[in-house]
């Protein structure tokens, strides 16, 4: 298969584009970095575009022409980013988006489209607290693709510009389907972690998730910031798993997946983000610390210090893949633990056996 990767060499795009040429597929990447593939580059059968889709004019339509299927993984996807530059999120999130969708409608290519967990915003329990009998049921954060209502806050938290701009997109594919003309399928994913996933505080990227923030505090001894007492949840997945998953889709046997949104995730991998920190410090103790190295602290830290104003949170969100599990056999094998300690060994022992941590941490 001829697949076009828009995003393909990003955390989630490295390691599908590893599976998808594995596999004997043929990829052509379009993205502005190529480091995370580098292993790839020599093979005749992967195409690097290196290109800034915002660029006017730059060759969308002939690469799409040529693919068998379109992936598109392009977005600015990290909190910080929704907060210090909301309009360059929502352009790239739904302008840069709706072209890929609108060049897949008028050549007539099938598209999968990554949009996120966070389209679901936030919980009932999160308003509805004194009304509901069991609030901390994981039914009330248990999240199915067709029936599960969305809910945002308000547009003063400009955090949900980046949900609103996805889920707009989605709409819109979805009536492009109703109209016959797009061949879709959605995707939106739980809180991938992993080897490669993008990494350190820097000028340009802001600050990361948490997985890498908490990642830097162990590997610099600087604190865990826990935003608002670190209550929240959520709930982890090996990218390996997730790729597994995505390579069904890909693959879409009997076209089951035409037309249908599918969440990817662990809804057995839940932690708090309190919890998380303590796990992760946890691991590093046992693993890797040299035992005179200090250890990060748990800090408690206000959203509005950390993110600064316009940030808010989804509370909780736990995938239901009964779908995934039904109609593509999907379930994810790792375990919260084996997750996290996956995840964080790359970093580990790529600092002790191939590059200085210094710039190991700029990649
Ligand atoms: C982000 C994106 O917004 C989603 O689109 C994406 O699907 C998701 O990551 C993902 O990885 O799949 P979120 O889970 O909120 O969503 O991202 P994080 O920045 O990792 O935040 C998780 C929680 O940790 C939040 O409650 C945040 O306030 C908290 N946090 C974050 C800390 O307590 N400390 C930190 O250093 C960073």
């Amino acid at each position: 298969m001829k697949v076009l990767s828009l995003g393909g060499a990003g955390f989630i795009g490295s390691h599908l584009t590893a599976r998808l040429l594995q596999e004997g597929h043929t990829v052509t990447v379009v993205d502005q970095e190529n480091d995370k593939i580098q292993e790839w580059l020599s093979l005749d059968r992967l195409k690097v575009v290196k290109e800034d889709i915002r660029r006017p004019d730059w060759g969308l339509v002939e690469l799409v022409q040529d693919a068998n299927v379109v992936i598109d993984l392009i977005a600015y996807a990290n909190p910080s980013l929704y907060i210090k530059m909301p309009m360059e999120v929502f352009r790239l999130n739904f302008n840069e988006n709706l072209k890929i969708a609108e060049a897949c409608v008028k050549l007539k290519k099938r598209l999968i489209q990554f949009s996120t967990c966070e389209v679901y915003g936030k919980t009932p329990a999160s308003f509805l607290n004194g009304y509901l009998a069991n609030p901390g049921d994981s039914m009330h954060a248990t999240f199915s693709e067709d029936t599960t209502n969305l809910i945002m806050g308000p547009v003063g938290k400009h955090r949900w510009i980046y949900a609103s701009a996805k889920q707009l997109l989605e709409r819109v594919l979805h009536a492009y389907g109703l109209e016959g003309h797009l061949n879709y399928t959605i995707i939106r994913p739980f809180n991938f972690i992993g080897p490669k996933i993008d990494y350190l505080p820097s000028e340009k990227e802001g600050i990361p998730r948490v997985f890498s923030n908490f990642l830097q505090a162990l590997m610099n001894g600087s604190p865990m910031y826990l935003v608002d007492g670190g209550h929240h949840q959520r709930a982890y997945t090996f990218i390996d798993d997730a790729v597994d998953c995505i390579m069904r889709i890909i693959e879409n046997r009997d076209a089951v997946c035409e037309k249908q949104i599918f969440n990817i995730g662990s809804p057995a991998n839940e932690i708090s983000v309190r919890e998380l920190a303590v796990k992760m410090r946890d691991i590093y103790k046992r693993r890797w610390w040299d035992g005179v190295s200090p250890l990060p602290e748990i800090v408690n830290i206000s959203a509005k210090d950390f993110y600064g104003v316009g940030y808010d949170d989804s509370d909780r969100r736990i995938p239901d893949i009964t779908k995934a599990t039904m109609l593509l056999g999907w379930r994810p094998r790792l375990n919260l633990d084996d997750t996290i300690e996956n995840s964080m060994e790359y970093w580990f022992e790529r600092q002790e056996h191939e590059i200085p941590l210094k710039d190991a941490a700029l990649r």
